[in-house]
């Protein structure tokens, strides 16, 4: 690894000198920003807590899985999709094309690293970041490495972990519970009746799944969701959102949308998929809450095959009360209930991210904190997002390393200290 520029055993602990940023997480983001540091010529180390890089896209998605934006607004930059990729490239696709990218960027991320806590050392002006090996080397103590550098980029993305919301009589329910993280197609719940808890891109898309293998899916709606069509008159909706915003204020291409949505889909709440009061655009820049963008789940959702239900009161054996009072009997339940970034569990004595693992200054000056440290892909704006700040980071970092840093003489001078400190 030519980013390391000395290693020792300290106890059974290593302890590593990275000479350029260390980067958590080997998704989108991270592979993004290292390719662009590579560009800048500045060499990185990737920690992945994984056996491979896009561990969510690779392990954590359903087969059927597609980008669900126009693939000109997914690509990573420097390196844009193959031309004979369609619109909407498929998971299978989207990984492939990660592979590749990794691949012309030379990025070697660390895998099977978990990050376990990063702190800022004031003494010695350096990030100390420790890991515990994960997979075969799981509980091996000889595995802990201590990785020291001067920047530390967070990239663990918005979907680190599950959520799963703590439900009454759950426990005592007794059939099949999941969440959609370990969902891959419906073959296995053919002819069960399969309760989905939210009502997301996820939750809808595999409500449709489950009917096209003949499941029985009731989609829990407890609140209000905006649906969108995914295209009008062949063209994507989410482009014609960004061309609109370049003239027009975010209220009224709020209405447009809905507009669309409406001459499109017709009116929805007939079918218990209440709009909110706010905008779709408007609710996703303030809340981060993700309109659906249908693909098929709406026919399913019209015709009776997805029963919308309401919120859930509790469970009993293989059964669920709603909070209408209703009572299913139900054989599996699948949580899609969404995702939570993990970084306050890692990144420690450090307030710029808030309690929710998202950077406490808004959009657009998230990217970057105090004393070396940048945060990409926690912006809400799925793969542009990440993209965007990949650049800045990588360009930031780049201007540094290049105009105040000497690097043999400054990692062998901060080496020097640091190990000097433990
Ligand atoms: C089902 C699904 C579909 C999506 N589809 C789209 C889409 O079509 N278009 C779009 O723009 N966005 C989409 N998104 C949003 C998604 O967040 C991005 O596509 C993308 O995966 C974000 O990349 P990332 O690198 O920031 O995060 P991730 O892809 O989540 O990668 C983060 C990496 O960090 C690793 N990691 C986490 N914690 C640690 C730790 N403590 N130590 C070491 N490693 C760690 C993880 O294992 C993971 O490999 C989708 C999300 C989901 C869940
Ligand atoms: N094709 C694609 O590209 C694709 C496919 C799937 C997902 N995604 C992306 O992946 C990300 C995650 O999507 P997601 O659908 O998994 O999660 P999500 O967008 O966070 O949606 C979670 C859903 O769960 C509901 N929920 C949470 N707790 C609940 C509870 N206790 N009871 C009932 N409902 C509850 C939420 O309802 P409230 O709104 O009321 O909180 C919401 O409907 C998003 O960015 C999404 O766009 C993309």
């Amino acid at each position: 690894m030519a980013a390391m520029a000395n290693e020792f055993d300290f106890f059974s602990r290593r302890c590593v000198w990275v000479n350029g940023p260390i980067i958590v997480g080997a998704g989108p983001s991270g592979l993004a920003v290292a390719a662009c540091l590579k560009e800048h010529g500045v060499p990185s180390v990737i920690l992945e807590r994984a056996d491979c890089i896009a561990s969510l896209w690779q392990k954590r998605t359903y087969d059927r899985l597609k980008l669900h934006l126009p693939k000109q607004f997914c690509q990573l930059p420097k390196f844009p999709f193959p031309e004979d990729f369609p619109e909407y490239p498929s998971k299978k696709q989207f990984i492939e094309y990660l592979e590749s990218y990794a691949k012309r960027f030379e990025v070697s991320p660390l895998f099977n690293q978990a990050v376990q806590s990063a702190r800022y050392d004031e003494t010695c002006g350096l990030w100390r970041v420790r890991t515990v090996g994960t997979g075969a080397d799981a509980g091996n103590r000889s595995h802990e490495v201590e990785y020291i550098g001067r920047w530390l980029v967070a990239a663990t993305g918005e979907n680190a972990e599950k959520v799963v919301p703590e439900l009454d009589g759950l426990r005592d329910f007794g059939g099949d519970v999941t969440h959609v993280c370990d969902y891959k197609s419906g073959e296995a719940f053919r002819g069960k009746r399969v309760l989905v808890v939210g009502c997301g891109n996820s939750g809808m898309e595999i409500s449709l799944d489950l009917c096209d293998h003949n499941a029985f899916p009731a989609m829990v709606v407890r609140d209000s969701v905006h649906v969108l069509p995914r295209e009008v008159l062949g063209k994507s909706v989410f482009e014609l959102a960004v061309l609109l915003m370049n003239w027009l204020p975010l209220w009224l291409v709020d209405k447009i949308m809905l507009v669309l949505a409406w001459l499109t889909l017709g009116n929805v709440e007939k079918y218990g998929l209440r709009r909110p009061s706010m905008g779709p655009l408007e609710l996703k820049n303030t809340q981060g809450r993700t309109p659906v963008l249908d693909v098929g789940a709406l026919a399913k959702v019209r015709s009776g095959d997805i029963k919308v239900v309401p919120g859930i009161k509790r469970f009993f054996p293989a059964k669920v009360e709603l909070v209408d009072g209703q009572v299913l009997d139900v054989d599996s339940v699948i949580f899609a209930t969404g995702y939570r970034s993990n970084v306050p569990q890692w990144l420690q004595g450090c307030d710029f991210f808030s309690k929710d693992g998202y950077p406490e200054t808004p959009f657009p000056n998230g990217w970057k904190g105090d004393c070396g440290l940048y945060a990409v892909g926690f912006t809400r704006r799925g793969l542009a997002g990440a993209s965007a700040d990949a650049v800045r980071t990588a360009e930031d970092i780049a201007k540094i390393w290049k105009e105040e840093l000497r690097p043999a003489k400054r990692s062998f001078a901060c080496h020097r200290r640091c190990i000097s400190q433990i």
